[in-house]
């Protein structure tokens, strides 16, 4: 057994990452008086939130008609029938409030005229069900709305009391013999110390596993660190086949460049200076969601009509709007393209390409963020003490296709929706659970095996074989014969993780051992992937398999769970919630409305 030396942290509640949604709930925790403690291994306000950059979505009807049911039919419709409905209506409905609490707290938004906050265009958003025109419902901070929300939310939870752990990397969950979360089992980054938090609730906000990919515009830090974590819990991930693909990432960087591009006015060309999008969406054009983009652009690319001296990007037109409204609107985006691309937006198109940028799947929760490990038995069984809440958890609300904006508004509802389930399950009153130090031990156990190995494969290099795997077997477009090969690459992959060198022994900022950490994180979230995405025949949202063009609801409308142990995928499925929280009496939305049908834009 590994001696190491730890100090132990009592609180009521520890919320693991500091992005929106972690920090939305840090926030809810601590305004009750829950002692709120929130780890997270980088500086709060530069976690990946930060690089969000259109907007958030809500139907506040400021710049034209809308209502919270035209934007849940518009979710359910962009999940492409896989979202939970529950947790659909549940965004749809509270996504409002929790914009405006946002504001009143603090943050910057863009203002119409009349001093509202503004709203622009995006991608699957529109009126009347879908059959009127693109909606104006993402509300922005210029195009730098994550950061903004970021730097509030840390603000008010500093406010509040909540108490920061910077640079601490969460190694493991601690977990009872009889499977309740008890805390987490955490390493300092900056002097090496170990610290084990006991908490009544553990939160995992830990984002997305873009950096699975070789090409994302998700942070170097994105890597999926929760999931690993709940694998490693013997814990299930869902639907993790579902990636999504954003249509406007930098040719040859990944850097995002925001779909409000297209929202204020922006559209792509070909290399006959062709506006393709109205061919493959007539009614949306350039804002229909992004897995339709991404793959209109695919196919124009492979069809011969890319740009550039190798014909395999496309072109992002700005040089048309006013300079004014692109130095008011998109100053943000202006500068990445002239340091990504050198080019200069008033007046040169930006090359672009499909570029890993979400991950639908991820922890499975109810909505109020509650962590399900779903049995024959009871396919929604909660596991007591843990919660996942933002692109980490699978509640599910973007099913098989995100729309842009919903990220942000699912950050802040459903850490805002934890912490109001917290305030109802905590007890603050009752003695902190004696920990179980056989999962402590094994944790530091893991943690001495990584710092010792001295095996054949150094991490990068084994990181790089998967990200560059990834990119090519599990991509826009798949085929059973890719994923088949994919499935068997990742496997072999996997299990080098076995013969690992890590060569900085040391405790203190070791880089190397927190990246090969990182990369025992990646693994689970990138086998999960393939391996869900193998086995599923249709095509669905982000799923786009040749073999299988159609969607097929009699079988597939399923959520996917997978077990990962090592590199060993099981496989199982259950059912996605088709019932509303509210019937249409009630003035929920009808269920006739939101039954499945073809998916054209
Ligand atoms: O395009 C964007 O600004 C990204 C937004 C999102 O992913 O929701």
């Amino acid at each position: 057994m590994a001696a190491y030396d730890y100090e132990i942290h009592d609180y009521d509640v520890v919320v693991v990452g500091a992005g929106g949604a972690g920090l939305r709930a840090t926030l809810g925790m601590a305004e009750q008086g829950l002692r709120t403690a929130c780890v997270t291994k980088v500086f709060p306000t530069r976690s990946h939130t930060v690089a969000a950059q259109g907007g958030i979505a809500a139907s506040l009807s400021n710049m034209g008609p809308d209502n919270w049911q035209w934007h849940m039919y518009d979710t359910v419709k962009g999940s492409d029938w896989l979202g939970d409905t529950d947790a659909m209506e549940y965004l749809a409905r509270e996504a409002p409030k929790a914009v405006y609490e946002l504001e009143h707290y603090g943050v910057p938004f863009s203002r119409t005229e009349e001093g509202k906050i503004y709203q622009r265009p995006f991608g699957g958003h529109t009126t009347e069900f879908g059959e009127g025109p693109a909606v104006q419902r993402t509300c922005a901070a210029a195009d730098r709305t994550g950061h903004a929300i970021l730097h509030t939310l840390y603000g008010q939870s500093v406010k509040n009391n909540a108490e920061f752990y910077i640079e601490y990397f969460a190694i493991d969950l601690v977990m009872s013999d009889d499977g309740v979360c008890q805390g987490v089992v955490c390493w300092k980054l900056d002097d090496g110390t170990c610290h084990v938090f006991n908490a009544k609730m553990v939160v995992l906000a830990t984002g997305g596993y873009g950096r699975a990919y070789f090409s994302a515009t998700s942070a170097h830090t994105c890597t999926g660190d929760g999931g690993g974590m709940v694998a490693r819990a013997g814990l299930a991930m869902q639907d993790m086949e579902f990636v999504q693909f954003h249509p406007t990432g930098i040719y040859g960087s990944g850097c995002l460049i925001t779909e409000g591009a297209r929202g204020e006015g922006g559209y792509l060309s070909n290399s006959e200076g062709e506006r393709f999008m109205e061919r493959y969406a007539p009614q949306y054009k350039d804002l229909a969601p992004r897995d339709y983009v991404s793959r209109s652009m695919t196919m124009e690319i492979r069809e011969g009509r890319g740009v550039g001296a190798e014909g395999d990007h496309i072109h992002l037109n700005l040089n048309h709007l006013p300079a004014e409204a692109l130095a008011e609107r998109l100053p943000g985006i202006s500068e990445s393209a002239r340091i990504f691309a050198g080019v200069d937006v008033t007046k040169e198109p930006i090359p672009v390409l499909p570029t890993v940028h979400y991950n639908m799947g991820g922890i499975p929760t109810n909505y109020w963020g509650e962590v399900v490990n779903p049995t024959k038995k009871d396919p929604h069984a909660i596991v007591p003490g843990l919660m996942a809440v933002g692109e980490a958890g699978c509640a599910s609300v973007h099913g098989a296709n995100r729309l842009g904006s919903n990220s942000l508004i699912d950050l802040v509802v459903f850490g805002r929706a934890a912490a109001i389930r917290a305030g109802q399950v905590v007890d603050a009153e009752a003695p902190a659970a004696e920990m179980n130090q056989g999962s402590v031990d094994q944790a530091f156990d893991r943690f001495d095996g990584l710092r010792h190995a001295d095996g054949g494969v150094p991490t990068a290099e084994l990181r790089l074989e998967m990200q560059k795997t990834m990119q090519a077997d599990a991509a826009v477009f798949r085929t059973s014969q890719t994923l088949a090969e994919g499935v068997e690459r990742m496997t072999a992959i996997a299990g080098k993780l076995d013969d690992l060198k890590v060569t900085d022994r040391s405790l203190v900022w070791n880089s190397d051992l927190m990246e090969t950490l990182e990369l025992t994180n990646l693994m689970p979230n990138a086998l999960a992937t393939i391996v869900g995405a193998e086995a599923r025949k249709e095509s669905r949202g982000a799923h786009a398999h040749e073999d299988f063009t159609t969607r097929d609801d009699k079988k597939w409308r399923v959520h996917t769970v997978a077990h990962v142990d090592g590199s060993k995928v099981t496989l199982d499925y259950r059912p996605v919630v088709q019932d509303p929280l509210t019937t249409e009496a009630e003035g929920g939305i009808s269920l006739k409305r939101i039954e499945p049908k073809a998916r054209t834009f």
